[in-house]
């Protein structure tokens, strides 16, 4: 049993809080802050909470409740100080929301003070939990589309939201390899000043240290499969191997040419990503980080390190196409600019689409 204090009630706040209150076998939430009083009232009261629970300021929350895990979900710009408050409130677990950072330098200063003091960090890529793509790992890992060697993954939605998750589905389906280096395109201005600020479009290549290749896509003019309504589910991940091939998108369904399959194609819809988002994904991604707290040994597939390094190949994909050149990694946090002011000062501006998102 973990205590869990947990700020941010926003939409996606609400889910992680609603899995600790759900999963009381294994959390016990000690602790809920919000600088939005109504919104702490509001969800108090829906759950039953006691009011001396609930605090505004959350270094008060932090000394006063010890928890063993501080869960928090914000803006992608608010990161680093909590992560610095996980540290001075001595947590053992901390969760948070990805984007991990809206840089490298912070993405590397998150990662290195858990590192070093020994806190077991989560970023929420939860999409793995999906039926579809554990359908898809385990075909992989099963050896059913051979020696894996290429892997694609496509987004609608732009780097900061959804590459942030495929980035690190790609790295979970090649068992944690490392890039070698990256290549990019980027293009689009719109979203620079978004909260979740990144180019409209990108393009990238990473050749991995198992010789797996890597090619991504996030924006409006990656390759759609559902309607254009679809903004933030249209995204897929394919594993290509030596016998087949395998397929995964986030509504559900997928897809395989496998050895077993004698050149069929398999697959299934898949239930909707409404119904698994918050009864599947979000349960089964709390529990293994409750079992990694539990045992060193169960490393949660979506630990911070991976997570940084999925950081490090979006960065590397903006240097390389801001610079024209190939990037290889690892990144040194201390010799690169603030790619993101690069992008906003030369990045020309970029007519849209019909029918591309509207800047939120
Ligand atoms: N993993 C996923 O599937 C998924 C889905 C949706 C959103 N997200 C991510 O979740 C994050 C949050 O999204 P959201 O829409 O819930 O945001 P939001 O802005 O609606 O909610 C953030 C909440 O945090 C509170 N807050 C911020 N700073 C605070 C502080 N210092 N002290 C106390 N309260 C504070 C705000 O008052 C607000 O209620 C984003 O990074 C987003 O990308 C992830």
């Amino acid at each position: 049993m973990h205590t869990v204090a947990h700020l941010g009630l926003g939409n996606r706040g609400r889910a992680h809080a609603d899995v600790f209150v759900r999963m009381s076998d294994r959390f016990r939430l000690v602790g809920l802050c919000d600088l939005d009083r109504a919104k702490l009232r509001a969800y108090a009261a829906e759950k039953g909470l006691a009011s001396e629970m609930l605090y505004a300021d959350v270094d008060t929350m932090l000394a006063k409740t010890r928890p063993d895990v501080f869960s928090f979900t914000t803006q992608p710009a608010v990161r680093l100080p909590l992560v610095e408050l996980a540290v001075k409130h001595g947590v053992k677990g901390l969760a948070l929301e990805k984007p991990m950072a809206t840089s490298i330098q912070e993405a590397w200063a998150m990662t290195k003070l858990c590192r070093e003091n020994g806190i077991k960090a989560v970023v929420s890529t939860q999409h793995k939990y999906l039926t579809s793509l554990q359908q898809l790992k385990a075909l992989c890992d099963a050896g059913e589309i051979g020696q894996i060697l290429q892997i694609t993954t496509s987004s609608q939605a732009w780097m900061a939201h959804l590459g942030s998750h495929y980035v690190d589905y790609m790295l979970w389906a090649n068992n944690g390899a490392r890039a070698k280096w990256v290549v990019g395109h980027v293009h689009g201005r719109a979203y620079l000043q978004d909260s979740h600020p990144a180019p409209e479009y990108a393009l990238g290549h990473a050749e991995f240290e198992n010789g797996v290749r890597g090619f991504f896509q996030w924006g409006k003019l990656a390759p759609s499969y559902m309607p254009p309504t679809s903004l933030w589910i249209d995204n897929r991940l394919t594993v290509y191997g030596t016998h087949g091939h395998v397929w995964a998108d986030t509504n559900g369904r997928w897809g395989a040419f496998t050895k077993s399959s004698n050149g069929a194609c398999i697959g299934e819809e898949g239930e909707p990503w409404s119904r698994q988002a918050d009864q599947r994904a979000q349960p089964l991604y709390a529990r293994d980080f409750a079992d990694w707290l539990d045992d060193d040994a169960k490393i949660h597939p979506c630990n911070i390190d991976l997570a940084y390094h999925g950081h490090e190949i979006l960065e590397a994909v903006c240097i390389s196409a801001m610079h024209q050149k190939r990037v290889d990694l690892p990144l040194d946090p201390d010799a690169c600019e603030d790619i993101l002011s690069v992008m906003r000062e030369h990045l020309p501006d970029c007519p849209q689409r019909p029918g591309a998102a509207p800047a939120v």
